[in-house]
């Protein structure tokens, strides 16, 4: 069996990867941690046969560990610190903020407008698309799991890039989520008297966070407008995309033969567009696709934000570095 420790154990993904965990063959929890339940056991605050003391950052002991998740909020001040400590005793991490997702530091320090306070786990890095990054993610030491609402537009544009079928390299990606993609902390924006009922766009255009990494796995350009939807959890992206002229549908539909055998990736039978609720609390990615006139197609692409577009995706990458199953604990 192997051993894990998991940062942030109370949060929503946190919660999410104990579910899977507890099912999972191949591995036991070494440690987790919470900030305001530290002293507490996880059985006292989720309904879960796994008994592990909740114990504070601190008072984790890395040694008992083989692989680390830091399912921690962005920013959070330990983020970088653990990952270095957990790399320099040997362990492989897997990080769920998006701090090492952009392989370039410049990319970064332009895109965040300043640099990278630990450049060199940029290139240890690899980013945690088993679809694109099988081979790499095997042999890493430190993954940086995908962002939820970057998942839902690189999957489905990778295939046409690849197939060199997009002929407007600026794409329109307009993405719905539910609030649990905002994580558990308490804010003004996910407060349910600010959600129900309502519908509201944020950080259009060019300027939310997790623009780069879309940018970096497709080499295209994105025009990306996200939306707070009320219900708990899922992401669904319309996407925008202009496909060579005379490009049919069989041809576009084609280009996804490279997810055949993929255990997650569902293209849509013709005609079909995937919802919310044929993806939420699974792992599946479903993809959708419709021309709308010459060369122009609208893709609609489904996932649950907790599952494949984080601790799924996560347990995927870890069967993955640990040699086991890739699937394992995930069907
Ligand atoms: N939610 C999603 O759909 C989603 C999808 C993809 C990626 N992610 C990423 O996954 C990470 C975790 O997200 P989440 O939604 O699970 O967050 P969350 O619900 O806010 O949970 C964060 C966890 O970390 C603990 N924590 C918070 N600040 C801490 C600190 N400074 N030191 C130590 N522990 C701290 C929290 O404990 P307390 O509750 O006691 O504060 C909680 O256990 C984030 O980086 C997020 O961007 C989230």
């Amino acid at each position: 069996m192997a051993r894990v420790g998991i940062y942030g154990a109370t949060g929503y993904t946190g919660f999410e990867l104990i579910k899977i965990l507890a099912r999972h063959p191949g591995v036991e929890i070494a440690f987790a941690t919470a900030r305001s339940a530290a002293g507490q056991r996880l059985s006292d605050i989720f309904p879960t046969m796994i008994d592990t003391p909740l114990v504070a950052v601190e008072a984790a002991d890395l040694r008992a560990a083989d692989l680390i998740f830091t399912c921690l909020p962005h920013g959070a001040p330990e983020l970088i610190p653990l990952a270095q400590a957990a790399l320099e005793a040997g362990k492989k991490v897997i990080d769920f903020s998006d701090i090492f997702r952009l392989s370039d530091p410049d990319d970064f320090a332009r895109r965040r407008g300043k640099p990278h306070p630990a450049p060199e786990l940029l290139s240890a890095a690899v980013y945690g698309l088993p679809e694109l990054h099988r081979e790499q993610i095997r042999e890493a030491r430190l993954v940086a799991n995908t962002g939820c609402y970057p998942l839902t537009a690189i999957l489905p544009l990778w295939p046409l890039e690849q197939a060199g079928l997009v002929a407007d390299r600026t794409v329109i990606v307009d993405s719905k989520s539910g609030v649990s993609g905002a994580g558990r902390s308490l804010s003004l924006k996910t407060h349910f008297g600010e959600t129900h009922e309502t519908f509201s766009a944020y950080s259009v255009g060019r300027t939310h966070r997790h623009l780069g990494e879309m940018e970096q796995e497709t080499g295209l350009h994105i025009i990306f407008s996200p939306h707070l939807l009320p219900v708990y959890r899922g992401i669904l992206s319309t996407i925008y995309v202009t496909l060579r002229p005379g490009t049919t549908v069989e041809q576009a539909r084609a280009a996804y033969a490279v997810y055949d055998g993929e255990p997650f990736v569902k293209l849509m039978p013709d005609g079909r567009l995937p919802e919310l609720r044929h993806v939420q609390n699974t792992m599946y990615l479903a993809i959708g696709l419709q021309q709308v006139e010459e060369g122009r197609y609208i893709i609609v692409a489904t996932v649950d934000n907790l599952l494949k577009g984080a601790s799924g995706q996560a347990v995927q990458s870890m069967n993955l570095m640990l040699g086991m199953e890739e699937t394992a604990g995930l069907l």
